[in-house]
């Protein structure tokens, strides 16, 4: 059974996101990832089993492998969580993380390595990426010279939209919007790295940041399914030789169906084969054992 309402006696969420439900306390936050699935900006009836704690368990484990960067955690074990929280064991185990508050940083970091989504669609009518010249002739899917960082904006409601580097500087300041780029692009490599000694490719990635006492710090969650594309290296060959879609590991078999079926992405969402569900599921754990592999 997928979790997708999480209900604590006495206590009402600050804020559900399309994912999590976060408990504001002041200067921390309770954050629990549900099962929730969205796919288009629409939250699904139907969520996937378990995905709550396989997004937090990914997740934590990157935030504790990646010593040398500052991130948001205060603890990942609900008995140290402020009362009541650290009643809810049964509710929060494995979902919910206590984290310090942030100013957040409005902008969505993504980093990519490979000419995907929204990035592919623009180039493909305009030869640009988030406004950027990229050289003439490249191929769905196909490998950038270098990483890239396309920066979007998060919109309170609706679609992110993807913006210039220049429009976050304008808006933050160069100093900070390059820091931020810097770091994104390190952590991205880094990341890189290690997934490719499990034969896996880290497509793209979307990082957020906060500020803590003028102090850059890493937020929300990092190079999970949810926030970023990851593909098989042999199955990334094929594709690109066949010139099919890239198969990555994450919701885009429920993109494929609902595509399929033609939904016009509007709510009520349709409701979803129970294999389809399945096979996304499939693709969570899968990166969760690998992403285990590497920080253990
Ligand atoms: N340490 C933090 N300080 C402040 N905000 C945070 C922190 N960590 C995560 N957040 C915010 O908490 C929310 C997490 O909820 P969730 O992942 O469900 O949101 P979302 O639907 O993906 O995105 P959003 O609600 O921003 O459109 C996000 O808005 C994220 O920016
Ligand atoms: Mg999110």
């Amino acid at each position: 059974m997928a979790l997708t309402k999480i209900i604590l006696p006495s206590v009402l969420p600050s804020y559900q996101g399309k994912v999590r439900d976060l408990y504001d306390l002041g200067e921390s936050i309770i954050m629990v990832a549900s099962d929730r699935l969205s796919a288009f900006d629409v939250i699904f009836e139907q969520g996937i089993p378990h995905k709550g704690e396989i997004l937090t368990a990914i997740s934590n484990s990157w935030f504790q492998w990646l010593t040398n960067v500052k991130n948001h955690l205060i603890s990942t074990e609900v008995k140290d969580f402020p009362a009541p929280f650290s009643d809810f064991d049964s509710q929060l185990n494995g979902r919910a993380v206590w984290v310090k508050k942030t100013k957040r940083i409005d902008f969505e970091c993504v980093v990519r390595n490979y000419l995907m989504g929204s990035a592919w669609a623009e180039y493909k009518k305009l030869g640009t990426v988030n406004g950027e010249q990229l050289p003439p002739g490249l191929e769905a899917g196909c490998r950038l010279q270098t990483p890239i960082f396309t920066p979007a904006t998060k919109a309170d409601e609706g679609h992110d939209i993807n913006v210039p580097f220049s429009a976050m500087q304008n808006s933050l300041g160069k100093e900070l919007a390059e820091s931020i780029r810097k770091a994104s692009i390190e952590l991205f490599e880094r990341v890189s790295q290690q997934l490719a000694t499990q034969n896996i490719l880290l497509l793209d990635t979307k990082l957020e940041f906060g500020l803590l006492d003028n102090e850059l710090i890493l937020i929300d969650e990092i190079f999970t399914p949810d926030s970023s594309r990851f593909c098989q290296i042999s199955e990334w060959e094929n594709a690109i030789e066949k010139k099919i879609p890239v198969p990555t590991m994450d919701k885009q078999i429920i993109r494929d169906y609902l595509e399929k079926i033609q939904w016009d992405k509007s709510p009520p969402p349709p409701a979803l084969p129970d294999d389809i569900i399945e096979r996304t599921r499939q693709k969570y754990v899968q990166i969760q054992e690998i992403v285990k592999c590497i920080t253990e």
